[in-house]
């Protein structure tokens, strides 16, 4: 039986439970070892006019304080733009932004330090807010747009018009390892970075540009992370880099590991977003034009941001066939950690703007949002092309819609909603159904590309080496999988290796959801080569004793830990004897392979293309009480079937389907990021920043994958499932909007994300007297 579907333990599983599983911060100390941190910028903005670090530099046990001046490099990198500083040269963008790193031996030195370095600034005017940033015409890129018909001429002539804003907030990955880095130095000023990464090779890159080395003196090895979430995509570099400039200046291995406050404090998050929408539609809730305007926050530096902007744009459409649609994106500049990825990379930030919309359909049209979005939802046949001009082959969500309302009741909990809304003085529900059509593929073409390494050793036993990253989202396991199975053997004689820039170069990250895509399609290729030189030495081996067959490779076979020649199945060789043979007769057992992922294009400048190889789509319905007294929010039941083809490993992708929603639902209701005035993050803890915990799981919980074996275009016929349930979170807030709209006599409901539970007590205070008034205590 195939090893491809089954549900196989998670790589690391046992490692997790037992501790043995290997941190960067548990790798132990080297000798010498320096601890490495650094002084930020006490302002959002700010002008250095001073940095004085004479008395640090007499504290015992520290050894080492750079500036900008130290870098032997060039101080400038970003993934897109080169607009960031690794440290601050004149002028600070926001607070925390490192100004001086400090090599210490001890805790307690750093900290005499940090006291002891004079940093003199004159404090700047910041932005913030997306309105201010706008106002000021603070950008970064340029204008996007995505537009298919003529929204202004059916606006002119439609029946119905809503317009309105929309506004998100941003989320912290909230990683259980900090962003966490050791640099050991070599002989020839080299170097090899330990790093919590999603991405190694950036990393490789841009310590080359900073410090003023060659890309071949670096080394990034990356066993795993303690999460990721995207906020080690572009983000890890920055430490990464300041334990290798302190690794090279005292050739002392450096460790830079960042606590949990700092590092939510200086990294950068999901993007806010603040959209202006107008809707046509007729009276059956049919959109026939969109116009969209979306403002991002993406801080003080480029980093992702105008790509996050355009998943954003690209998935604006959620599951919609919008004729007449425009679509336009704009990057806002602020002073607040420059904004990275999350998880759904602006995806679901473009995908909640069209929900919310079809709610406020609804409920202008005092119907259930379901039926307004059944209509409009994209077709099989035809209503079946992307704003973007993409077919969507075997578009499933149609059959998704209607298989999810019959098994989650959908119509006759709404009704009993509705009925308990009627009677129920304390309490709102609240039920709805949002789906997700998430793109598979880097929007951006050329990373789009992937790696692997394979080699047999001499026991059968096989060793796989990818550019993909760990992060705890099963990856490896699925790869070890995906090699047993190409050469039919057990598991258990695969391991994976550590992600080392060594043995895979110019990798991309591992991010977009592609990780198992397209490192798992390379390790196909690699597979394929070594069990083609294979073939064709059992081909001539099976045909050199009499039995009277001829040498032909097409008909050697690999199954069950053996080989043989399917004409003569009995006179099988088992596999780890086999490659001994083969080795004798110097056949290369390992082999690199590589893939590209095919007809990928996207022109930023039409706005037209198809960037993705195909989508991952699904739908959840969620029901949720609602305390009117406290605004305290509770999902009773959540409903999901998602399309995720034939999966490669069914445990591994209901956790990341489980996962991904709980954090979708985290980042709709009850996360919030709290600045003050001065750009100080007051929620930069686990104890002020709320995440779901155990007992905001719903308490009904049906988690389903729908049938769909037509995705023959990915590796094993599977589909991405790492971003896409992130989205189906949505539906936990429309379903709150939704119980809002039976106490709101039909007056318009004003509700952002995150609906927190102030939120949506102050929501209800709009339209209901609320029976205990919350009180503001005067002294
Ligand atoms: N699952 C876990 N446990 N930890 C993570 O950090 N990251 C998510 C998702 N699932 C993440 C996770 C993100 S942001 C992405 S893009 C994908 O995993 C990346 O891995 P994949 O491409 O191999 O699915
Ligand atoms: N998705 C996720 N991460 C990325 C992308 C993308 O499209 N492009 C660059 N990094």
């Amino acid at each position: 039986m195939s090893i491809i579907g089954k549900n196989i333990p998670h790589d690391s599983a046992i490692g997790h439970v037992t501790g043995e599983s290997v941190f960067i911060d548990d790798m132990p100390f080297a000798k010498n070892e320096l601890i490495v941190d650094f002084v930020g910028s006490p302002y959002a903005h700010g002008e250095l006019i001073s940095v004085d670090t004479s008395e640090a530099e007499k504290i015992e046990g520290i050894i080492g304080l750079y500036t900008y001046k130290d870098l032997d490099g060039i101080n400038k990198f970003g993934p897109i733009i080169q607009d960031e500083h690794l440290l601050v040269e004149h002028t600070a963008t926001f607070m925390g932004e490192p100004i001086v790193v400090i090599a210490g031996e001890t805790r307690q030195a750093i900290a005499k330090a940090k006291k002891a370095i004079k940093i003199v600034m004159k404090e700047l005017e910041p932005v913030f807010t997306i309105d201010e940033a706008i106002k000021r015409e603070q950008y970064i890129g340029v204008p996007r747009f995505i537009i298919r018909g003529d929204v202004q001429s059916v606006f002119k002539t439609s029946e119905h018009i809503l317009e309105g804003t929309f506004i998100n907030g941003g989320q912290e990955q909230f990683y259980l390892e900090s962003q966490a880095s050791i640099a050991y130095p070599g002989e020839d000023n080299t170097l090899v970075i330990h790093s919590s990464t999603q991405h190694p090779s950036e990393i490789v890159q841009v310590a080359a540009s900073i410090l003023g080395l060659q890309q071949n003196q670096v080394i990034c090895i990356t066993k795993r992370m303690g999460g990721g979430f995207g906020g080690k995509e572009s983000q890890a570099c920055h430490f990464a880099v300041m334990a290798g400039l302190v690794a090279l200046k005292t050739k002392r291995p450096a460790r830079a590991v960042l606590n949990k406050d700092t590092d939510m404090m200086v990294t950068g998050k999901r993007h806010p977003f603040q959209n202006n929408y107008k809707v046509a539609f007729d009276k059956n809730g049919m959109i026939t034009a969109l116009k969209v305007d979306l403002f991002s926050n993406g801080g003080a530096a480029a980093d992702l941001s105008t790509s996050i902007l355009e998943r954003a744009m690209l998935h604006s459409d959620s599951a919609y066939y919008l004729p007449n649609v425009e679509i336009n994106g704009r990057v806002c500049k602020t002073n607040l950690p420059p904004n990275t990825a999350f998880r759904g990379f602006g995806g679901p930030q473009g995908t909640l703007n069209t929900e919310n919309i079809i709610e406020e359909i609804a409920h202008y049209l005092k119907k259930d949002a379901y039926e307004i979005r059944r209509i409009n939802c994209y077709g099989v046949n035809d209503r079946n092309i992307t704003p973007y001009g993409q077919i969507i082959h075997n578009n499933v969500l149609p059959e998704i819609f209607d298989e999810l309302i019959y098994s989650s009741d959908y119509t006759e909990r709404l009704e009993a909603v509705k009925e308990f809304n009627s009677v129920s003085k304390t309490h709102l529900k609240g039920i709805s159904l949002s789906p997700v059509k998430f793109g598979i593929s880097f929007t951006t073409k050329f990373l789009n590309q992937g790696s692997a390494l394979v080699n047999i050793y001499l026991d059968g036993t096989v060793q796989v080496s990818t550019g993909g990253t760990e992060m705890g989202q099963g990856l490896n396991t699925k790869i070890r999988q995906i090699v047993a199975d190409e050469f039919s053997i057990d598991y258990e004689t695969v391991r994976i290796m550590a992600t080392s820039t060594e043995k895979n170069n110019n990798t991309s990250p591992t991010a977009a959801s592609s990780g198992t895509d397209i490192n798992g399609s390379a390790a196909v290729v690699a597979c394929q080569a070594i069990r083609d030189r294979l073939s064709e030495f059992a081909a001539q081996y099976f045909s050199s004793f009499e039995n009277g067959i001829t040498k032909a490779k097409e008909h050697i076979v690999f199954k069950d830990n053996y080989i043989f020649d399917n004409r003569l199945p009995d006179n099988k060789i088992a596999f780890k004897d086999f490659v001994v043979l083969a080795y004798r007769e110097r056949v290369s057992l390992g082999e690199r392979g590589f893939y590209q992922t095919p007809g990928v294009d996207f022109n930023r400048d039409t706005g037209k293309g198809n960037p993705f190889l195909y989508f991952t789509n699904g739908a959840a319905v969620s029901e949720v009480l609602i305390d009117k007294f406290t605004g305290e929010l509770k999902v009773l039941r959540s409903d999901i079937l998602i399309d995720i083809g034939e999966s490669i490993n069914v445990g591994i992708d209901r956790g990341q389907v489980i996962g991904g929603f709980i954090q979708g639902m985290g980042w709709v209701t009850g996360e919030e990021l709290k600045y003050n005035e001065k750009g100080y993050l007051l929620s930069h803890s686990p104890t002020t920043y709320k995440i779901p915990n155990i007992t905001d799981v719903p308490d009904i919980f049906n988690v389903n994958f729908f049938k769909n074996d037509t995705n023959i275009v990915n590796v094993k016929k599977s589909k991405a499932v790492g971003e896409p349930p992130l989205l189906l979170g949505i539906s936990v807030w429309t379903a709150v909007k939704h119980a809002l709209s039976c106490v709101s006599s039909g007056k318009r409901i004003n509700l952002s994300v995150p609906a927190t539970n102030e939120e949506i007590i102050m929501a209800i205070d709009q339209f209901e007297e609320i029976p205990i008034k919350i009180k503001v205590l005067e002294y």
